[in-house]
């Protein structure tokens, strides 16, 4: 009869290696940056360890049965054993555990100060439409697959869904929310540090939900206040000669149909606003950099890149017709 040993250590290898690969990262929950992620982590180490120390008691009783007093296996498989082992102890514990559950934050009770930053967020087949709401009519801009929020104060997201549901989950800020269409959720956060967080969509939403991802950016106050009135601008006339005739090739294409670049004559609300692209961090949703040459991409290969998203591929175009758009999105900053 082999011993249990084997077994242990591989336990105990899994354990140390999950440890090492998942503990940090732009993605991470257990690397949290705000105080309710902090929350979550707190609850998930709580958790982790009650199942630790339950799953070595397991083992031992295991291991006892196997190579301890003879007959201890037998007596376990009693009635006695069954009732206490498998009722009244995980009753216990699972009771134990519900304080811990419910006292942690959700972010969506959390109360809102007059001067808060609101951000409306609708989750997309499959990318994130970003309203920032500046309280006036017709005021504020829409951005696209990013949120960027100053340092260290409460922000509000509304989300809500156009097509199917999603569920934003930033790790490192939040726990996840859901995006129902026809319907508003509340969701608080803040970051305590300047960085990057990423984002994924949470919800199986169809073909391309792995690449629905998004970044929230925190910045410092006044280089976020310099980022918001940037936003607000109207679009930048392209300075570059390929910029320019990329801007006749984007109007004469019929880009405006679906997309808006304020101050171009584009107004289409189907796809994401490209006003200021070029100063945002990735296109399609996390999944390229937001330069040039991926611009020149996506344009001809983006049912490739991202199946079934509702923008046609434009392989009618040259590759230099396309690289001159790529131009003018890029500088559109
Ligand atoms: Cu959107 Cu999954």
């Amino acid at each position: 009869m082999s011993t249990p040993w084997p077994l242990v250590r591989v336990v105990a290898v899994a354990v140390a290696m999950s440890g090492a690969a998942s503990c940090s990262g732009i993605q991470s929950a257990l690397d949290p940056a705000s105080p309710d992620a902090r929350e979550i982590a707190a609850l998930w180490w709580v958790m982790f360890g009650a199942s630790m120390v339950i799953f070595a008691l397991v083992l031992a009783l295991l291991a006892y049965a196997i190579v301890g007093t003879p007959g201890f296996g037998g007596r376990m498989a009693g009635n006695h054993f069954i009732v206490i082992g498998g009722v009244v102890f995980p009753v216990v514990v699972l009771s134990l555990m519900v304080p811990f559950n419910t006292t942690v934050s959700s972010g969506a009770s959390a109360a809102r100060e007059p001067d808060t930053l609101t951000i409306h967020v609708r989750g997309r087949m499959w990318w994130w439409d970003v309203r920032y709401d500046d309280g006036t009519p017709g005021g504020g801009f829409r951005t696209a697959n990013e949120i960027r929020l100053p340092v260290g104060e409460p922000v509000e997201l509304l989300l809500t869904s156009r097509d199917v549901i999603h569920s934003l989950w930033i790790p490192r800020l939040a726990g996840k929310m859901d995006l129902i269409p026809g319907q508003t959720n509340r969701l608080m956060i803040e970051a305590d540090e300047p960085g990057r967080f990423r984002g994924q969509c949470a919800e199986f939403c169809g073909a391309s939900h792995a690449k629905m991802a998004l970044y929230a950016v925190a910045l410092p106050r006044e280089r976020f206040d310099a980022w918001y009135r940037r936003q607000r601008d109207t679009a930048a006339a392209p300075v570059s000669d390929a910029g320019r005739r990329g801007a006749g090739l984007f109007a004469a294409s019929g880009c405006g149909v679906c997309h808006t670049v304020r101050g171009h004559g584009a107004d289409g609300r189907g796809g994401p606003d490209l006003t200021h692209v070029g100063s945002r961090l990735t296109l399609g949703a996390g999944l390229l950099p937001a330069d040039r040459a991926h611009f020149s991409r996506w344009l001809a290969h983006n049912q490739t890149l991202k199946p079934e998203n509702r923008m046609p591929e434009f392989t009618e175009l040259s590759p230099e017709a396309r690289n001159a758009i790529g131009a003018y999105l890029e500088e559109l900053e």
